[in-house]
This record gives structure tokens, C-alpha cells and sequence, in this order.
């Protein structure tokens, strides 16, 4: 069965707004967090104190966090990429952090600037000063099932992620598909992945040319090795860095190695809706024992770091379905939907979850 009630992580004013390219004001920022907590929603993500350089549309986490503090009725944790972001988010007036590794290397290269070891190190230094403080930490493993450089993630890969964050003290542990290209169970007999497509300079002939292509079987291609596709013609991978843009991989085995490993009530999901892959996953997920699940109001968001990523999938989607299916969530859906009406109307664009514009017109 599927749990009686779900915890909604809403992390539009973070995960959403990190990716917009106009800088919304800090008072927009505030009254979104504002009308998300008087939805009913337990936890939002209110900010994140990391590098202004990495991601200037945050760059007033201090203001943001200050003037949402002492906001009653929900928890409000900020992400934390080290100890200085750390430190900045508990004068700040944080009483709860996020710590963000990747079960993909090259990602943890473009997200953080360091290997995956190095950000563990770092991750455990700002675990024990939050120890200290009584905070609680949860830790975020991303790319769980693909990466938008080295294609399909192994689950083996991200379970190890998943129980060094949870040893070094997590009391969640969120798995995000970063790059949303999961899909929900794996058929009897099929392959572990599906096709991989990959765009690259191709040499078809004498001339090189742009082109994308399906790659047969598993072989992952290196620059210079000659493909076979379904071209009709020799293909030779000149410039690796145009690589696989999509894989696909499967949530299910990604749950069940992860489990092995950490306690399911200590595991939350974290889908981008990129191929409309979101619902279907949450509900696998449930059908696990899973009982968080994080959304993005209006389903904002993305990645700055991860080319293709879009938004999460929206809360409003979320809440339609889990009450569809029974299950508690403690949200007012009516009032999820003015502040998804709110985040939107300023942005300037329709929402981006199919239940607020179904029920925009009723
Ligand atoms: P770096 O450049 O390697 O860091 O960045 P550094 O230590 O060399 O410092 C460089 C400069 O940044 C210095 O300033 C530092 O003081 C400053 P300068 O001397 O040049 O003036 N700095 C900071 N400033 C403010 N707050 C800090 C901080 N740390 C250093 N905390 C760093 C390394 C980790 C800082 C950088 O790469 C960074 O900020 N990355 C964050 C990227 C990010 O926020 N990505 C999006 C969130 S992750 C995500 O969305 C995925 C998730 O949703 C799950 C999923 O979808 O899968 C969670
Ligand atoms: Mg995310």
C-alpha cells in the first residue's frame, strides 16, 4: 500500500527561482515563501547561501532568510555548499540546512567545482558544526538516474552517495533526477538502459558535420572511435563534449539499491518534470514506502549547471494526485494555487502545472 500521508518539500523559492534569469525581488521572494507556508506546506526551501557568482539570482539569501525567520508554522531550510554558507545561513537565522552531493562526478565538477570525495569531506565538516547547533541536515544526491554528461548513473553509485550522506548524520536524504529523464520500473527482460541519444560533430564521409543519432546497444562512445547507429553510414565521435544529452534509466532498481542502504522513511524524491516522467515516478515511489516528496510551486525550476533541466514537478500536480489517491497532505489546495498564481503572474508566464491552469478556467 502507499503511506496515508506525505510530506511535501516545496523548494520553488529555491530549486525554482536558482534558474530564473531576470532577478526576482527579495519581497517577491519573501511573500512567495509567505503564502507557500500559509498554504498548509510543512517544509519550503526558502533560499540558498552559496557563491553569488554560482548563482547571483540568490545572492540575497541573507535578506530573504532575515525577513522569514520568524515565520510560524513551517520548517524553512537553505541550501549550504560549505562551511561559509553554513555559517552565513545559522547568523542568518536558519534552524535548518541542505548539504547537496552528486552521484555523477563531471556534475559535481560543473555544480560545486569539486569531486565527488571532496564535497563528502566538505559535507562532513558542515554536518558536524550543525551537530553542534542541534541543526538538523538533509542531504541531496543528485543525478540519480542520469547526468547530462556521462549519461545513465549505476544505482550502485548513488546508494554509496546516499549512505555517506546518511552516515555523516542526514536525517533525509532526497534523490534528485536532476535532469528528469527516469522513467518508473524496469520491464521483464529489458535492457538496463534504453537507446542513448547523443548529438555530436560526426564525420559522415569526409565531411564533419553536427548531427544526433541513436546509438546501438550499450557501448559508450569515446572521441575518435568509430559508432555504430542507425545511419546508413560509418560515424566517427569527434568531439566527445557535445556527448549524450539523454538516457534513460529506471526508478524502481535506483529505490530498491538505495534502500538496501538507508531506512525508506529517511528517503525523499526529487523529480524534474523535463520528459513528464515526475507523476508516474512519485507514484512508484510511493508504492515503495516513500513518504517525502519535493515539488516546486508552479513547478519552477531547474538547474543552472545542468543544461536541459527544467523545472520540478509542480506542487499543485502533486497535491492533485496524492489527494486523488487518498493521502493526506495537511495543504489547502486552494490557497497552493494563489501562491502558485502569485509566483506566476509576477514572473510574467503561465504556470507550468496542468492542474492551475485546468483550474484557472473552471
Ligand atoms: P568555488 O569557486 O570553487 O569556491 O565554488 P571557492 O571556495 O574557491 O570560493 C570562490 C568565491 O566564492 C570566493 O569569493 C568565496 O568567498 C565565495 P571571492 O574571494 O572570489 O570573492 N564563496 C561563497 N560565497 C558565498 N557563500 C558561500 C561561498 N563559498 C565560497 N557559501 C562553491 C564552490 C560550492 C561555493 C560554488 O560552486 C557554489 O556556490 N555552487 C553552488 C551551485 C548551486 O547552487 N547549484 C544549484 C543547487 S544544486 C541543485 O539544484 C540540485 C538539487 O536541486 C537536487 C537535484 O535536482 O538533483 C539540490
Ligand atoms: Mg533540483
Amino acid at each position: 500500500g502507499i503511506p496515508k500521508y506525505v510530506k511535501i518539500v516545496e523548494v520553488g523559492p529555491r530549486d525554482g527561482l536558482q534558474n530564473e534569469k531576470n532577478v526576482v525581488p527579495t519581497s517577491v521572494k519573501v511573500e512567495l515563501i509567505r503564502r507557500l507556508v500559509s498554504s498548509g506546506l510543512s517544509v519550503v526551501e526558502a533560499t540558498s547561501f552559496v557563491s553569488p557568482k554560482w548563482v547571483p539570482q540568490l545572492a540575497d539569501a541573507k535578506d530573504v532568510m532575515e525577513a522569514v525567520r520568524n515565520v510560524e508554522g513551517a520548517r524553512l531550510p537553505v541550501l549550504t555548499p560549505n562551511l561559509k554558507g553554513f555559517e552565513a545561513a545559522v547568523a542568518a537565522g536558519a534552524k535548518e540546512v541542505a548539504i547537496f552531493a552528486s552521484a555523477s562526478e563531471s556534475f559535481s565538477k560543473s555544480n560545486i567545482n569539486c569531486s565527488i570525495e571532496e564535497s563528502l569531506a566538505r559535507y562532513r565538516a558542515v554536518a558536524q558544526a550543525a551537530k553542534k547547533l542541534s541543526i538538523p541536515v538533509r542531504g541531496y544526491v543528485s543525478c540519480v538516474v542520469g547526468c547530462p554528461v556521462e549519461g545513465a548513473i549505476s544505482p550502485s553509485k548513488v546508494a554509496h552517495v546516499a549512505k555517506e550522506l546518511h552516515d555523516m548524520g542526514c536525517f533525509e536524504i532526497s534523490l534528485g533526477d536532476t535532469i528528469g529523464v527516469g522513467t518508473p520500473v524496469k520491464a521483464q527482460g529489458a535492457p538496463s538502459c534504453g537507446p542513448e541519444h547523443y548529438s555530436a560533430k560526426l564525420r559522415l564521409g569526409a565531411r564533419p558535420r553536427h548531427s544526433s543519432f541513436v546509438i546501438a546497444g550499450t557501448q559508450r562512445p569515446t572521441c575518435g572511435i568509430r559508432v555504430k547507429t542507425e545511419l546508413p553510414c560509418e560515424v566517427v565521435l569527434l568531439d566527445k563534449a557535445l556527448g549524450p544529452n539523454v538516457q534513460t534509466g529506471n526508478v524502481l532498481p535506483l529505490l530498491e539499491a538505495v534502500m538496501a542502504v538507508v531506512p525508506v522513511e529517511k528517503l525523499a524524491v526529487h523529480f524534474h518534470d523535463t520528459y513528464g516522467q515526475s507523476l508516474p515516478n512519485i507514484l512508484v515511489s510511493l508504492q515503495m514506502g516513500i513518504s517525502t516528496v519535493d515539488s516546486s510551486i508552479a513547478g519552477l525550476g531547474g538547474c543552472p549547471y545542468a543544461k536541459g533541466a527544467s523545472g520540478n514537478v509542480a506542487t499543485e500536480d502533486v497535491v492533485y494526485m496524492l489527494h486523488g489517491l487518498g493521502v493526506k497532505t495537511n495543504v489547502d489546495i486552494w490557497k497552493l494555487l494563489q501562491a502558485g498564481e502569485f509566483i506566476s503572474k509576477y514572473l510574467g508566464r503561465p504556470s507550468g502545472s496542468k492542474t492551475a491552469i485546468a483550474l484557472s478556467r473552471v
